[in-house]
Formats: C-alpha cells, sequence, structure tokens
C-alpha cells in the first residue's frame, strides 16, 4: 500500500493521493470511495463538485486534518501520515472562514501572524507590509477586519496563509470564491495565478465550472466520492465529443430517426446535437449525408463545448452517463437535457 519513498526534490507531483476512502457514521456512509490524484509542482490543480462530493473531505486528508480510511498520500514529497509535522510545514490551507481576527486590521492580524510563527518584530512588520503590497490591501491595512468586502477577507486569507517564512510550496484552497462578486472573484483569481506563477502548487476546490476552466491547469470531476473524469479543460471537453451540431429537425419521425446518433436531445423543440469537430467539410458533410433531399433539417447551430457539457455527461445527474464516446447511440434517446445545466453546479 505504501509508495517508495522518495525526496521531495525529485517528486513530479506534489501532491499525490492513491485510492482514499473515508467513511462517516453509523452505518457507514462511504463520503471518499477511492481518490487517485497527482498534482504537479507549480500548477493549479481544480477539484470541481457540487455540495457534499466530497471536496472538503478530500482536503482535510491532504492536509492532515482528517485520516483516510485506507489509501495514501503525499504531499510535498512527505506522507500525510507518517510525516504529517513535515507536511504541515510544507502546506498553507484556506478555507471558507479563516482565523483572522475581525476587530484588528489587516496589518495587525498579519504581523500578529508572522510573530507567532517565529519571526522578529521588525521582520514580521517587513512581512505584513510585503504580504499586504502583494494582495492590493495596503491601502485598507489600517482598517479593521469587520470592514472589509468578501473578497478582501479571502485575499487576507491568503496573505496569512503565507505570513511563515520560507513561504510554503504548496496551498489549499477550499472554495477560494463562494459567496463572491464577480470582481473580488476576478481579484482573487488573480492572486492565485501569481501563487502559482512563483512556482507554488494550487489545489483549490470550487463549484464552479467556469472558475476550474478559467483557473485550472487541470481539473477533477469529483461525482459522489469518485474521480468521474480528470484532466485539462481541453481534455475533459474533448471526452464529450469536442463540438456539436445541433439541428432542428421538421419532424417527429425525422427526430426519432436520428436520435440514437445524438449526444444533446432537446424532444420539446425537436433538437439533436450530433458530433462534430466543427469544420465546414465536417459540417456540410454531416448536413448532406443526413438530409440528402434536404427535408429534415429545418435549422441547424454549431455548439462549443462547454464544461457544463462533461459534467452533466460525466457525472450521476447526467442522462448520458453510460456513454463514453461521442459516436455511441445513447440508450435512451429522448431523455430530456436536464434543466439544471447551468454555469453553477
Ligand atoms: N465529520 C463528518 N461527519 C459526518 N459526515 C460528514 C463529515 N464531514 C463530511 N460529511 C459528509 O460527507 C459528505 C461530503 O462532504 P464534504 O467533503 O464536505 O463535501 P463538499 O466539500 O464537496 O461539499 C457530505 O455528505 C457530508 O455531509
Ligand atoms: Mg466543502
Amino acid at each position: 500500500m505504501t509508495d517508495p519513498i522518495r525526496p521531495s526534490g525529485d517528486s513530479a507531483a506534489t501532491i499525490e493521493a492513491h485510492g482514499l476512502t473515508k467513511s462517516y457514521g453509523k452505518p457507514a456512509v462511504r463520503v471518499l470511495d477511492g481518490i487517485d490524484l497527482q498534482v504537479g509542482r507549480g500548477t493549479v490543480f481544480a477539484l470541481l463538485g457540487p455540495n457534499g462530493a466530497g471536496k472538503t473531505t478530500t482536503v482535510r486528508i491532504l492536509a492532515t486534518l482528517t485520516e483516510a480510511d485506507s489509501g495514501t498520500a503525499r504531499v510535498a514529497g512527505y506522507d500525510v501520515v507518517a510525516d504529517r509535522s513535515a507536511v504541515r510545514r510544507s502546506i498553507s490551507l484556506t478555507g471558507q472562514f479563516a482565523a483572522v481576527d475581525e476587530t484588528q486590521t489587516g496589518e495587525e492580524n498579519l504581523r500578529m501572524m508572522a510573530r507567532l510563527t517565529g519571526q522578529s518584530r521588525a521582520a514580521a512588520r517587513r512581512r505584513a507590509a510585503e504580504l499586504l503590497e502583494r494582495f492590493g490591501l495596503t491601502v485598507a491595512a489600517r482598517r479593521p477586519v469587520r470592514t472589509y468586502s468578501g473578497g478582501m477577507r479571502r485575499r487576507l486569507d491568503l496573505a496569512a496563509g503565507l505570513v511563515g517564512s520560507p513561504e510554503p510550496g504548496v496551498f489549499f484552497l477550499d472554495e477560494p470564491t463562494t459567496g463572491l462578486d464577480p470582481r473580488s472573484r476576478q481579484e482573487l483569481w488573480e492572486a492565485v495565478r501569481e501563487l502559482a506563477a512563483r512556482g507554488a502548487t494550487v489545489l483549490l476546490t470550487t463549484q464552479y465550472l467556469e472558475e476550474a476552466d478559467r483557473l485550472a491547469d487541470r481539473i477533477a470531476l469529483l461525482d459522489r466520492g469518485r474521480i468521474a473524469a480528470e484532466g485539462t479543460a481541453a481534455d475533459l471537453k474533448s471526452r464529450v465529443g469536442g463540438d456539436r451540431l445541433d439541428l432542428v429537425l421538421t419532424s417527429r419521425d425525422a427526430y426519432l430517426k436520428l436520435a440514437g446518433r445524438a449526444v444533446h436531445h432537446s424532444p420539446g423543440t425537436l433538437t439533436l446535437g450530433i458530433p462534430t469537430d466543427g469544420s465546414a467539410a465536417q459540417v456540410r458533410a454531416l448536413l448532406d449525408e443526413i438530409d440528402p433531399d434536404g427535408r429534415e433539417i429545418e435549422r441547424f447551430s454549431l455548439h462549443r463545448v462547454t464544461l457544463d457539457d462533461v459534467f452533466l455527461a460525466l457525472t450521476s445527474n447526467a442522462p448520458m452517463s453510460n456513454a463514453p464516446t461521442p459516436n455511441a447511440p445513447t440508450p435512451n434517446a429522448t431523455t430530456p437535457t436536464p434543466p439544471e445545466a447551468s454555469a453553477h453546479v
């Protein structure tokens, strides 16, 4: 069960997990059902899933706050159970609710935390000023934290995770942007990108497909305690067949005749989506092949695949979770598109 021990210096993956399981309660409910993860150094990795998928549980195991029932994990080259304190020294964990003192100013909070890591008064002052500057909080430095906006609060949380010296190399951010307005979210994304640009490894959890798409080098879709799919946003999108040619058909007969080869079905509007690479040549050939006499297709449009499509296709919410390839006929051809196809899963 244990992997050969590799020194952190030449470990290709900064976070590695194999077969993590976790159950809670009596009778036991399995929350994680065999999670494997590999996160490369200096990359941003998104664990994407709806509420209750097991994101926080995974993060807590990797950050040594909870022990898995089985499986192994290494962070920054250290085993999360055997080398717990080495892991803790190597990571920063930011949750949705961090331990800053609301009544103190941002500057006071950071200085106090830096002092707690053993830095001298002068070093702590320098470190606090540096971090306030880096996270765009200098103007708010002397204000009590309770007056901060949600976005400022989150950035202060991030800064708080960095006060130690040296800076940790691995960051766990558990839903860092949940509840933030769009501008604050953008600002936090910037801060995360900058962490990665400086060589840090970031594992973040999110319920937002768009966030994973915009921010992460790699994405794992977590669904009921299992990784439903893993890869770059482009990989995942290609798993549901790249682009889609959406056809509005002229009759129910035409709809039923073609439904078997579609990956998207909307019987109410007689619309079917057929996988395509989006090239003019292929679209033209498809139209000719499907409707040689020009009677069955009323209109068509090209649909670019989004992570929403991926999520719906690869998780348990999906009507077509059993269709592994775009060309496989869908067993239940008339399943309507679920209404929850939104950006916020
Ligand atoms: N300490 C706990 N005791 C009992 N059940 C828990 C505990 N922590 C999490 N769970 C359950 O595990 C499931 C996954 O939770 P969690 O990892 O927090 O999911 P997420 O962060 O993706 O929303 C949920 O059903 C939750 O109720
Ligand atoms: Mg959570």
